[in-house]
């Protein structure tokens, strides 16, 4: 039977993740994803996508040294970073700086390597394109702290909670195409910086990690509440796609989308951005349902991905980076599993030619 893309067709078992996209559930080892994001930190959480287990305050305390300890971008990587030309995007940077990685014994010791690591070149890269100087990582400040602080050089307790809670949502979605393409490298035996280096090169396509900056060219185009309806109005007469709603799994409203709103309303100060993308939600899902009454549409994930984004002053050109750096642990912990019970891929090709 020849199916295109593999629509369908169950490629492997798994014990990380569960969607049932008609209920709009979505759970890491069986924990709901709400809860995971309510009641961890993003250490926490990936250990768990890791080893199975939340971790003891010992296996925390060991895991957070061995982050701090890969957190630094050894000499020859900021020589490959430097050297690469700016016109390359910063997923063309990822991909090769990541590739550069020398492998370790473990495959477990090259997936803290890996976590730890990709903020820390995506941030260098980040400030070196925009002649701003270069912020080491601070071993007093947590995983997603560190990432704030080296991008931006501040700390601000509740954006690093609502980007925290992004990063978490984002660790892992079952088998989706790069992390298809991470377990079809290990499934050869190879290793773990040549399964995560053909992820990053299947996440690029605008297809799968392709940025949220189409919401942010709807939220910019309506700047502010008074022409939202007007707007969306004339987008559905026009049959446009209203960006930042519908899901191709999600038959309903996009878990991570609740989750996420929920800790963006929890911040003190809400930005302008903010508020009007809170308000453009309720007049587009009223409107959408409206003009498309049997669809179901709903906001997505990207949708509060873009809230957040602009509402922490990144640029859209590190949006896909930035998903990479929280997909890294589902990456990782698809390969251990893959690595554990394996089998190669080699599906049939159906020969059509003379
Ligand atoms: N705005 C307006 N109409 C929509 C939207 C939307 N955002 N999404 C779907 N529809 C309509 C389509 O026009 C179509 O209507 P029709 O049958 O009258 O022609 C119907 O719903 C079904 O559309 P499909 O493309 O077949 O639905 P599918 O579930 O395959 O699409 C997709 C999912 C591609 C995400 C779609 O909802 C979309 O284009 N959304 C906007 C882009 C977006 O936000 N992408 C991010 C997705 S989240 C992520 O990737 C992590």
């Amino acid at each position: 039977m020849y199916q295109p893309g593999l629509k369908g067709i169950t490629a492997v078992e798994t014990k990380l993740c569960h969607i049932d996209g008609a209920q709009g559930v979505l759970t890491y080892r069986g924990n709901p994803i709400q809860s995971i994001v309510e009641d961890n930190t993003y250490e926490d959480a990936a250990y768990f996508l890791l080893y199975g287990n939340f971790p003891s305050t010992e296996e925390l305390q060991i895991f957070k040294e061995k982050l701090n300890d890969n957190r630094e971008l050894p000499a020859y990587v900021r020589e490959i970073l430097d050297s690469i030309p700016s016109g390359q995007t910063m997923m063309d940077v990822l991909r090769t700086t990541v590739s550069s990685l020398t492998t370790k014994k473990l495959m477990e010791d090259n997936a803290t390597q890996l976590i730890a690591i990709i903020p820390t070149i995506i941030a260098y890269r980040y400030r070196k394109m925009k002649d701003l100087p270069i912020i080491k990582p601070d071993p007093a400040l947590n995983h997603v702290e560190n990432f704030m602080y080296m991008l931006s050089d501040k700390v601000n307790k509740s954006d690093v909670k609502i980007l925290e809670a992004y990063l978490i949502m984002t660790m892992e979605h079952g088998l989706n195409a790069s992390t298809f393409a991470a377990r079809v490298t290990i499934s050869t035996e190879s290793d773990l910086i040549s399964a995560i280096t053909s992820a990053i090169g299947t996440m690029k396509g605008p297809l799968h990690g392709g940025a949220p900056s189409g919401v942010i060219d709807l939220l910019d185009e309506i700047n502010t509440t008074d022409n939202i309806s007007e707007i969306i109005h004339k987008k559905l007469k026009n049959k446009e796609r209203i960006m930042g709603f519908g899901h191709r799994v999600y038959k309903t409203v996009d878990p991570r989308a609740i989750a996420l709103k929920k800790k963006i309303i929890q911040s003190e100060h809400l930005p302008e951005w903010i508020k009007l993308a809170l308000e453009t939600e309720k007049v587009t899902i009223k409107l959408l349902n409206e003009y498309k009454p049997e669809q179901n549409l709903y906001t997505n994930v990207e949708y509060y991905a873009a809230a957040i984004m602009k509402s922490l002053e990144l640029d859209p050109e590190i949006f896909t980076a930035i998903f990479s750096s929280s997909r890294i642990v589902g990456w990782c912990a698809h390969s251990m599993e893959q690595a554990n019970n394996n089998t190669i891929f080699r599906p049939n090709a159906t020969y059509i030619g003379d």
